[in-house]
């Protein structure tokens, strides 16, 4: 079983003159070296998007975190600030990695919101913005699962990084579902 799945693999052979050849030519490129199997180009598009994407519920959190008012309101606004914060660090990571891949993090206002996957909805009540936060988390999950099926094997560096951050919009998701029980029962 073992050899045969080795035989279909075939064995790690690397042509380590050629590595080093390659990695000569071109180290204005910096990360990006002649083995990277993704287009360039495209996955710099998505992770704009992404960026944008991140920008705007960084945005609709902070709105929802000083708007936020009422008898639940307090534990309510700690967790909306928790997770602006946290959408900035995503912002931040996508943007470094855009860099490393050669390419510009587009952080004009201009057209932001309509590179961005989620929409920026400022809600009527307490409840209201919640349910708005747990659509636009549910967005985000749906469109950073598509980037990390697209990338599949071409761009792991990229790829982990998505993941890490999608399995965090799941994580808010899931407090923001928690939210709206708890809300509902009283
Ligand atoms: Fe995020
Ligand atoms: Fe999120």
């Amino acid at each position: 079983m073992e050899d045969k799945a080795k035989e279909k693999k075939g064995p790690f052979v690397s042509d380590i003159e050629e590595i080093r050849r390659r990695a000569r030519m071109h180290i204005e490129r910096g990360a990006v070296t002649e083995g990277y199997k993704a287009d360039r180009a495209t996955v710099v598009k998505i992770l704009n998007e992404a960026l944008a994407t991140e920008i705007v519920c960084v945005l609709r959190y902070k709105r929802h975190y000083f708007m936020a008012s009422g008898i639940h309101a307090q534990a309510v606004a700690a967790e909306f600030l928790q997770h602006a914060n946290e959408e900035q660090g995503h912002a931040d990571q996508i943007a470094q990695r855009i860099t490393q891949l050669d390419g510009e993090p587009d952080l004009n206002p201009k057209g932001l919101l309509s590179r961005s996957h989620s929409e920026y909805v400022e809600g009527t009540d307490l409840m209201d913005m919640i349910r708005e936060d747990l659509v636009a988390e549910r967005v985000a999950i749906d469109s950073y699962g598509e980037m990390i099926r697209y990338l599949g094997n071409d761009d792991p560096t990229t790829r982990r990084m998505l993941e890490g951050i999608l399995a965090m919009e799941e994580e808010h998701a899931e407090d923001l579902r928690t939210l709206i029980e708890t809300l509902s029962k009283e």
